[in-house]
């Protein structure tokens, strides 16, 4: 037994062998030993720049709607919550996020909504379709929720090259905890193994704190990770959201978001890891310390400002009430100070 020092022979073990066990991970995230995060971090954030170098890349995310037909528990946006504000962006005001977003030096755009059937496929086909006329030279990543294979292809067809999709936990049980009785964890694991059979390149990831998560379900979340092998991995706090079953539950530690970012880093190098805007959100320098501990990625906000406030998936996110240009002037800031540099480039996975 270790007590509360985790050995360096652990850490370079986990980054050797990219893999960990249970108790390795309940260590790590048991430790209060400033000295054993620091190697952590330090391992991390060696492992990213050997891959990456001090290279930060930009997405730039454009909310599309927050109309939502699923009830996830955790989620302001759920549709049982009366008060959300709902809206749904036009295809012009798609495309002028896009324009915007280009001139400040985007190569990809993240298009992510709430599962809202406004948007269907032949909608979302055309303006996929014109964005990639429009802009051949940049990466288009959808992050719609779960839709058929059909869909997927056809928005993979009109020129959609990427799609995140948190798998939210492991354990179907766990997933069962967090979700109403008509959503399927199995539904959600097969859409991520399709959409890679399609070729996107995909993203999984969890909410670091969410209610009913254990060291258990976190370890089967780095051996789901470690099986899919996505090209990206979202991970961010939970934040507890009024009006919501969740409401009044602590939020998830930004501690553990970083320990686990690195661990990330660590059994699987190639991968790229976004600083969340959940993380910015909990902690001032919430996103910086990301890239710190192995985040190798960052997304401001290209939304039209007059919505923000309204993509409220949780309480008090960061970046509402900025216009795109100052989220991207902000963003280079931050990096900046911590000597790192972001990129006009697709920024795509490295394998
Ligand atoms: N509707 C799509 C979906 O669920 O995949 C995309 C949008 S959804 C808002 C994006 C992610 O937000 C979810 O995968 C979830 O992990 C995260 N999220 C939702 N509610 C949250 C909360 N209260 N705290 C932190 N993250 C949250
Ligand atoms: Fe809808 Fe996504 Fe929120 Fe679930 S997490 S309620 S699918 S927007
Ligand atoms: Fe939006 Fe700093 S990134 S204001």
């Amino acid at each position: 037994m270790w007590q509360n020092v985790v050995p360096m022979s652990v850490i370079d073990n986990i980054r050797e062998n990219k893999d960990i066990s249970r108790d390795e991970l309940e260590y790590i995230l048991s430790t209060d030993d400033k000295d054993s995060i620091e190697m952590l971090r330090s391992a991390a954030r060696e492992v990213a720049t050997s891959v990456y170098g001090n290279k930060i890349f930009m997405r730039g995310l454009i909310e599309l709607s927050s109309h939502c037909k699923n009830d996830c528990l955790y989620c302001g946006l759920r549709r049982s919550n009366t008060s959300a504000v709902r809206y749904r962006l036009t295809d012009d005001q798609i495309m002028q996020c896009c324009e915007t977003g280009y001139k400040l030096g985007f190569r990809t755009f993240v298009m992510q909504g709430g599962e809202d059937g406004w948007f269907d496929d032949k909608r979302m086909c055309r303006i996929v379709g014109e964005v990639r006329r429009l802009y051949p030279d940049c990466a288009i990543t959808l992050s719609l929720g779960e839709r058929s294979r059909e869909s997927y292809q056809a928005l993979f067809d009109a020129g959609a090259n990427r799609y995140l999709l948190r798998h939210e936990t492991a354990s179907p049980e766990h997933y069962a905890k967090l979700h109403p009785g008509d959503m399927s964890w199995r539904n959600r694991i097969d859409c991520l193994y399709t959409l890679k059979e399609i070729g996107y390149q995909v993203g999984c990831g969890f909410m670091v704190g969410s209610p009913y998560q254990t060291v258990d379900t976190l370890y089967a979340d780095i051996q789901f990770i470690r099986s899919l092998q996505p090209q990206m991995v979202g991970i961010g706090p939970f934040v507890s959201t009024q009006n919501t079953p969740f409401a009044g539950w602590p939020n998830g530690k930004v501690s553990d978001t970083l320990r686990l970012l690195a661990v990330i880093r660590l059994i699987h190098p190639h991968v790229l890891l976004p600083a969340t805007t959940a993380l910015g959100t909990l902690h001032p320098q919430g996103r910086e310390l990301g890239i710190q501990f192995g985040a190798n990625v960052i997304m401001p906000n290209l939304s039209p400002r007059d919505h923000r406030k309204d993509y409220a998936i949780y309480d008090n996110k960061i970046c509402t009430g900025e216009e795109a240009a100052e989220c991207r002037a902000c963003t280079e800031q931050r990096v900046k100070r911590i000597g790192f540099e972001t990129v006009v480039d697709r920024g795509d996975y490295k394998s």
